[in-house]
């Protein structure tokens, strides 16, 4: 397996262009169900997942033709409507396809997508859903199967706010009959730009962006040409990254508006941010100061940035109070963090950061994405060597990582093995 090996110290200076949204990207593709035809999708980022929910389309009859990076789908001719145990449990959101599938197909068997490294993760929002919508749904050895001649439009009010959960339903709702209301709907870019591309297949979507969202059912959709959003957690850890290293970092092709909630906690750490159209420029001034953060739903400080803020709040002078609220068990990077020299004690849903002057390189190991994102910080601002393991964690939803860092002057590299 891989390795990252990083040189920590050094002073991070340059630019680096934001990829397209993973997050933004899996909807989007799993949409294309919903249409027959060529549908074409820009700025799709390569990475491990969208390699994943390829070949799970792959397996229904989804065709793909990959232009750079844009990905053209034609979901034409669905000849299975199994989501397969083996790929899903690989990738929770492949759960976005039981939506889709139920709403053009009338059926649907989706592998439960069981634990998962940061918590329990349950969709019975998905289901529940789909069952207030006229689905009968049924559990049979581990797999969701659900049925419905023409789903019909409902109220429905999510009892927590579930990204993927407001997506699944909204693509489901597109060809249901009637007008389907959702309620404590999720409002992050990502659903957004998933309803945008919706609408450009003929969908009727009001209110996106606001936590009530209306669809009014179609009897059909049509393929559209679509362009993914830009990743704001990669566009996120790299403004961290400035912050922790004392590095002058320009991203462009980033969102600046999707970044309210980290620009306003990194200032008041004491970095210098700058935004401009379609760029953010974050410079590191001396040692970070302590902030508290808690993790909430957009627009508030994201759960994919809880572990790499906390690599920041390591190395700043202070105390720091960091408090996940979306998922129960996201503080496995805390562990490896102390194995550098960290000190964090975690409380219940709190972890409490003493920053000490320098962290010390160590060898680590990644237990999930962002977790493996926050060690590649630490890495880069610790004394001596770092080895970080497992990158097939970083490699699901971070394109060329070691790159992009090595392209600002870090010494970063990947050991083949
Ligand atoms: C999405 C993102 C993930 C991010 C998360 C929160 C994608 C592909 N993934 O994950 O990167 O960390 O949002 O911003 O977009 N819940 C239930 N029942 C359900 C659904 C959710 O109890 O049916 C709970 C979850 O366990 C969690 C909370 O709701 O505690 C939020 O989860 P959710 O927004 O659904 O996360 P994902 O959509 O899986």
């Amino acid at each position: 397996m891989d390795k990252i090996i990083i040189q920590g110290g050094r002073r991070l200076e340059g630019e680096i262009e934001n990829s397209g949204a993973k997050n933004a990207a899996l909807p989007v593709i799993a949409a294309s169900l919903l249409t027959k035809g060529w549908n074409s999708f820009a700025n799709i980022p390569n990475l491990v997942d969208i390699r994943t929910i390829k070949t799970l389309l792959g397996s229904f009859g989804v065709v793909f033709a990959q232009e750079g990076s844009t990905l053209r789908v034609n979901a034409g001719d669905i000849v299975s409507c199994l989501a397969a145990y083996d790929l899903v449990r690989t990738m929770r959101a492949s759960v976005l396809v039981l939506g889709p599938l139920v709403a053009r197909m009338g059926e649907a068997r989706v592998s439960l997508p069981g634990g998962c490294a940061i918590g329990a993760r349950p969709v019975n929002l998905h289901i529940r859903a789909l069952q207030d919508m006229g689905a009968e749904v049924e559990l049979q050895d581990g797999y969701v199967v659900a049925k419905a001649r023409r789903l019909k439009g409902a109220e429905i009010y999510f009892d927590m706010v579930t990204v993927t959960g407001t997506e699944n339903i909204m693509m489901a709702a597109t060809l249901a009959e009637g007008t389907t209301i959702l309620k404590n709907a999720a409002r992050e870019p990502e659903v957004v730009n998933l309803a945008d591309i919706l609408i450009g297949m003929g969908a009727r979507i009001a209110g996106v962006g606001t936590d009530v969202v209306r669809i009014d059912g179609v009897p059909s959709l049509h393929p559209v040409e679509g362009v993914v959003i830009a990743d704001r957690i990669e566009a996120g850890t790299f403004m961290i990254a400035a912050g922790i290293v004392g590095g002058d970092v320009r991203i462009r092709g980033c969102h600046p508006g999707h970044h309210d909630a980290l620009i306003a906690k990194l200032r008041d750490a004491g970095l210098k941010i700058e935004t401009g159209e379609d760029f953010v420029r974050a410079v590191g001034r001396g040692r970070p100061r302590s902030v508290d953060v808690k993790t909430l739903a957009y627009p508030g400080f994201p759960t994919d940035l809880q572990a790499q803020f906390m690599s920041l709040m390591t190395v700043a002078g202070g105390l720091s109070v960091i408090t996940e609220t979306i998922f129960e068990n996201r503080f496995m990077h805390v562990s490896e963090l102390m194995r550098m020299g960290a000190d964090i004690v975690v409380q219940g849903g709190s972890a409490i950061v003493k920053g000490t002057p320098a962290l010390q390189g160590a060898p680590v190991m990644a237990t999930d994405l962002r977790a493996s994102a926050s060690l590649i910080l630490a890495g880069l601002a610790a004394e001596g060597i770092t080895e970080l393991s497992r990158v097939y964690h970083l490699d699901r939803g971070y394109e060329r990582i070691e790159e992009k860092f090595a392209r600002l002057g870090a010494a970063i590299e990947r050991v083949k093995a």
